[in-house]
């Protein structure tokens, strides 16, 4: 089942997006939370900031766990993704830390660090209450990248042209020889495990995937299709992200 929300601006969409998370952690304050990166959700998280310091959401028994990590940095680099969750988010709220799960980015043994991450998925979270994420240019959840099929576990990824130049954009300066370009990234099978789901889309660039991903065939060639089987989504966007079309589809 798939709820799309479609708010005028990336404000309002952040806004509502916030809304839906801090009433999981209302339900149950030892809820267990799925966090993505990128320019997407920083609002997002700036409004549970907001919720949290007038006093309405306490993070004390949450536990998180994030989609991904650039393999080779530290979570002290300030392009790290652990970097970004305690810049927007952990720094910023009564969360403890040690609750709060990353795939480790120093860990040179990419196998090892996949299983070391399925271990934590597995012992720390089970199965998520809610399950922020983005959606790439090309379809892809985490870093699970457009292939041959859908990928079950944390894997090692070589990101996409696309994905690279599209971190540079936001990360990087525009410098392209810096950008890592393999990742690791929590699996489509743990994601589908979510019992809700909250995929956000905003701004033009986003309008067509959105199609693809939600109107076309589920197919791992645009990763973000197989959402479409599950049973608990919302598809949150802003008006630029999200197409007349999607909303009629899903009304
Ligand atoms: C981030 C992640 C990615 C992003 C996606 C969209 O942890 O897993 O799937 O959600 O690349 O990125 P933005 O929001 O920057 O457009």
């Amino acid at each position: 089942m798939i709820q799309v929300i479609r708010k005028k601006n990336y404000d309002e969409i952040s806004k509502a997006a916030a809304d839906l998370i801090a009433a999981a952690i209302l339900l149950n304050p030892e809820a267990k939370v799925g966090l993505a990166t990128g320019s997407t959700p920083v609002g997002t998280y700036a409004e549970l900031v907001k919720k949290y310091e007038a006093g309405d959401l306490d993070f004390s028994r949450v536990t998180t766990a994030n989609l991904d990590e650039y393999r080779g940095l530290g979570g002290d680099h300030d392009q790290s993704y652990r970097y970004f969750m305690n810049t927007n988010l952990f720094d910023h709220v009564n969360i403890d830390k040690s609750r709060t799960f990353v795939p480790d980015g120093t860990e040179e043994d990419a196998e090892k660090a996949c299983r070391d991450y399925d271990a934590i998925l597995e012992k720390e979270i089970g199965s998520f209450d809610i399950q922020l994420l983005g959606i790439g240019g090309d379809g892809h959840i985490g870093f699970n990248e457009p292939a041959d099929n859908f990928c079950v576990n944390t894997q090692c990824i070589r990101l996409e042209e696309q994905t690279i130049q599209d971190n540079a954009r936001l990360f990087f300066n525009g410098n392209l020889d810096e950008v890592p370009t393999e990742a690791y990234t929590m699996g489509i099978g743990f994601i589908m495990r979510s019992r809700k789901i909250l995929i956000m889309a905003t701004g033009a660039g986003k309008k067509e995937i959105v199609e693809k991903a939600f109107l076309g065939p589920v197919t791992p060639w645009v990763p973000a299709s197989i959402l479409q089987l599950h049973p608990n989504v919302v598809l949150a966007g802003d008006e630029a992200a999200i197409s007349d079309a999607v909303v009629e589809k899903y009304k």
